[in-house]
Order: structure tokens, then C-alpha cells, then sequence
């Protein structure tokens, strides 16, 4: 598992960029009205994410064999429902966290009621923009309902809601291996998945890849988690943009609690190498998905 941390930024950027960008295009928000709600919209969407699940699906849709314009649609609106869920896992009655991507939380800049509000705005724009593109694109309607229902089946009750609700009922418990890696798949891996599979259904990708790409999404979920859950306890707070410490303020069951922090680590990596394991069948043309899995060993941020 060799990983270059330099070039893999530089692999990075060039995504970022292009996402950023789009996105840009696609939520042109700041002049509507009424002025308070898209303001805190842009507020909580263009400040500062690494934009890993837009990235993963044109990633996955050039994986497929299509284009990542086509994709970019999707991407936008998995960005929307991720931010929404960091506005509202924010919230007071939530993680009660006061920093999010290095700046003040959505509720400390427009209040409690507001960040609510600014949440469900940014879900049902998401959907908003996937049905306007329905109509529009070029892409075949059939992928695209296949896609709005995926993203909508992971975003909801049995996807991320699920692992957040078992996250927030399972505070100051002890709960079991079984049941923290549910949680985690749930809250985290499902939005994962979701974009992998949304890029490369969008592409055409055919049902042997498509398993393939599952299997990477469900272990880089995990992965993912363990690292952010590592990063809590010792992550640099000017790097990661959020509170240090907020699991272990709230009595959350993370990995390190559960397990330790070297046999956290120890889990991370075999993750990721069950990640590029599940790469195989698509050789090089899977390298930065490759490099993407590495990164969650050796994150910062
Ligand atoms: C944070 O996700 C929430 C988790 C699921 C752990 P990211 O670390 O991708 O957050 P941003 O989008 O870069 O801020
Ligand atoms: C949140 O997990 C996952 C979501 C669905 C938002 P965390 O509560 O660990 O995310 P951070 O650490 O606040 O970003
Ligand atoms: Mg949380
Ligand atoms: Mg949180
Ligand atoms: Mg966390």
C-alpha cells in the first residue's frame, strides 16, 4: 500500500477544483428570497469541505464508462444532503459542536431554528436538482430514477438517519463490536456508497463492477469513520476544522473507545486494504480511488 501524500494532493486539487466549481454553477442561491435561508445555505455548503463524496461519483461514472458532466448533477446534491447532515449533527440537541470546516457551526451564526430550517432546505434542494436534471440530461431516465432512489433510500431511515439515531440513542451506553460497526456503516458508509454507486450507475457501469464498487464504498465507509473517530481524539483541531474531544463530551462508543487506538489503526488498515482489494477488477484505471483509500490512513483533516 504504498501512498505519496504529495502527489496524491496534488491528484486531489484538480477534483476539488472542478467540484467547487460546479457546484457553484449548480447553487446559485445567494440572490433568492428570502435572503436569511439562502444565506445560510451557501453558509453551510461553500465552507471549506473536502468534497470526498461529489469526487467519488464522477469518479465512479468515468470508472462506468461515462462522463463526469453527466455525473456532476448527482454530485452537487450528495454534497447538499452530506452538509445538511453536518448542520444538523451540529445542533445543540445533537453533538452541541461550535466549529465545523475551521469556522463557527451554521446555529452559532443564524441560531438553532434557522440551522434547522437551513438543513432541510439544502435535503429538499438536493432532490430539487436531481428531478430538474431527470428532465433534462442526456443520460437514460431509467439510471437516473435508480439513481434519486438510491441516494434517497441512503440519506433516510435506513441509511444515514438510521446510524445517526443509533448514534444518539447509544450515548453513555455500552454497546457491542456488532452493533458500533452497524452504526458506523450506517452513518457514514451509506452517503459513501450511495455516491459510488450513483457515479458508476450514471456511467453504465454493468452488475459485476457495480458489486465491485459496493464492496470498496461499504469498506472506505468504515475506514473513514475509524479514521474521523481517530482524528476526535487525536487530531490537530486547526487541521480538521472541529471540535477535538466531542465524542468522548458526549459518551459516544467510537472505535477508540471501544477497541483502543492501536487496534483502531489496526482495523483502519484492514479496511483499506479490503478497499483495494475490491479495486482489482478495474485495474489502473481505479488508481486514485486506490490512492483515496490510502489517504484515510494518513489524514490530517
Ligand atoms: C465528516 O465528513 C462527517 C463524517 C461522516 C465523518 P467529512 O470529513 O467528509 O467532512 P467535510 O465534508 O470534509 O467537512
Ligand atoms: C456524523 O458523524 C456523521 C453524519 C451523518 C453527519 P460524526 O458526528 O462523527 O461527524 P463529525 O465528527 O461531527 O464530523
Ligand atoms: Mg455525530
Ligand atoms: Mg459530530
Ligand atoms: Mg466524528
Amino acid at each position: 500500500m504504498d501512498f505519496d501524500m504529495k502527489s496524491f494532493q496534488k491528484d486531489i486539487k484538480t477534483r476539488q477544483e472542478y467540484v467547487e466549481a460546479c457546484l457553484q454553477n449548480c447553487v446559485s442561491l445567494l440572490d433568492a428570497y428570502p435572503p436569511l435561508i439562502h444565506e445560510a445555505m451557501h453558509y453551510a455548503l461553500f465552507n471549506g469541505g473536502k468534497r470526498l463524496r461529489p469526487i467519488m461519483v464522477c469518479e465512479a461514472a468515468l470508472l462506468g464508462g461515462g462522463s463526469r458532466e453527466d455525473a456532476i448533477p448527482a454530485a452537487c446534491a450528495i454534497e447538499m444532503i452530506h452538509s445538511y447532515s453536518l448542520v444538523h449533527d451540529d445542533l445543540p440537541c445533537m453533538d452541541d459542536d461550535d466549529f465545523r470546516r475551521g469556522k463557527p457551526t451554521c446555529h452559532k451564526v443564524y441560531g438553532e431554528a434557522n440551522a434547522v430550517l437551513t438543513g432541510d432546505a439544502l435535503l429538499t434542494a438536493a432532490f430539487e436538482l436531481l428531478s430538474q436534471n431527470a428532465q433534462a440530461s442526456e443520460v437514460d431516465l431509467g439510471r437516473t430514477i435508480r439513481v434519486i432512489s438510491e441516494i434517497a433510500r441512503a440519506a433516510g431511515s435506513r441509511g444515514m438517519i438510521g446510524g445517526q439515531v443509533i448514534d444518539l440513542e447509544s450515548e453513555g451506553k455500552n454497546i457491542d463490536f456488532a452493533t458500533l460497526k452497524t452504526l458506523h456503516s450506517l452513518k457514514t458508509g451509506e452517503l459513501f456508497q450511495a455516491s459510488l454507486r450513483s457515479g458508476a450507475i450514471l456511467g453504465g457501469m454493468d452488475e459485476p463492477g457495480l458489486q465491485a464498487i459496493t464492496d470498496y464504498a461499504r469498506n472506505f465507509g468504515l475506514a473513514f469513520q475509524i479514521s474521523d473517530d481517530i482524528l476526535d481524539v487525536q487530531g490537530d483541531e486547526a487541521l480538521i476544522g472541529k471540535p477535538v474531544g466531542s465524542d468522548e463530551k458526549n459518551h459516544k462508543t467510537t472505535y477508540p473507545s471501544l477497541l483502543g487506538l492501536a487496534k483502531s489503526r489496526e482495523m483502519l488498515k484492514e479496511s483499506v486494504a479490503s478497499c483495494i482489494q475490491s479495486l482489482e477488477p478495474f485495474g489502473e484505471r481505479a488508481a486514485f480511488l486506490r490512492e483515496l483509500a490510502c489517504f484515510t490512513m494518513y489524514r490530517e483533516s
